[in-house]
């Protein structure tokens, strides 16, 4: 199955699509989110075209159906020795999983980050335990848990 999938850097002018997935990995993850595709989609299209330190990459098929996203973005730290990559969201369809598409996306991020000369990437995942098959995942591809990861939001709504 993994030989069906393509992995590919996201053009920018595909922030659609990306912004369709992410929108669906959200509305997974937090089902009473009430998170609004198309602000998904304009927020992809801002931070995709925009040359702003995000990018993506796509799995898809060869039917040109797209089963699953990574976005990832610069950041920067003295103690990491300059800049460094996190992986923002990552997400396989439910009918894709297990097939190594996650893992695909996985080395698409690392291959991606070697190449700008980060020294390693960062992930924050949902919490557990609902989420514990997530975490183990990122922990069966070489990441470490660096401890809890906290979140303070500036506004009530993100419209
Ligand atoms: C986590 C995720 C990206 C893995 O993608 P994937 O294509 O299934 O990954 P792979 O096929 O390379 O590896 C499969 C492994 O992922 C892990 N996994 C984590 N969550 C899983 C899920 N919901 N379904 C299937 N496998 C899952 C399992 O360890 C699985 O191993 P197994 O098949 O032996 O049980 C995908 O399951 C997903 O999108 N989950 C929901 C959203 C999420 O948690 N995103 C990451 C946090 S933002």
């Amino acid at each position: 199955m993994k030989a069906e999938v393509v992995v590919q850097q996201a053009e920018p002018m595909k922030f659609e699509r990306v912004g369709n997935l992410v929108h669906e990995l959200l509305a997974e993850i937090y089902p009473d989110g009430g998170y609004k595709r198309d602000v998904f989609v304009e927020t992809a299209r801002v931070l995709l075209t925009g040359n702003q330190g995000v990018w993506s990459f796509l799995a898809t098929t060869h039917d040109d159906r797209d089963v699953g996203v990574v976005t990832i973005n610069e950041c920067a730290a003295i103690s990491s020795g300059g800049r460094f990559g996190e992986i923002s969201e990552l997400y396989v369809v439910p009918d894709h999983r297990s097939k190594g598409v996650g893992a695909l996306l996985i080395d698409a991020s690392v291959g991606f980050g070697r190449e700008r000369g980060w020294h390693s990437i960062e992930v924050g995942a949902p919490s557990v335990p609902r989420w514990q098959r997530t975490v183990d995942f990122y922990l069966g591809h070489g990441f470490e848990e660096v401890g809890p990861r906290l979140y303070r939001q500036f506004s009530e709504s993100v419209e």
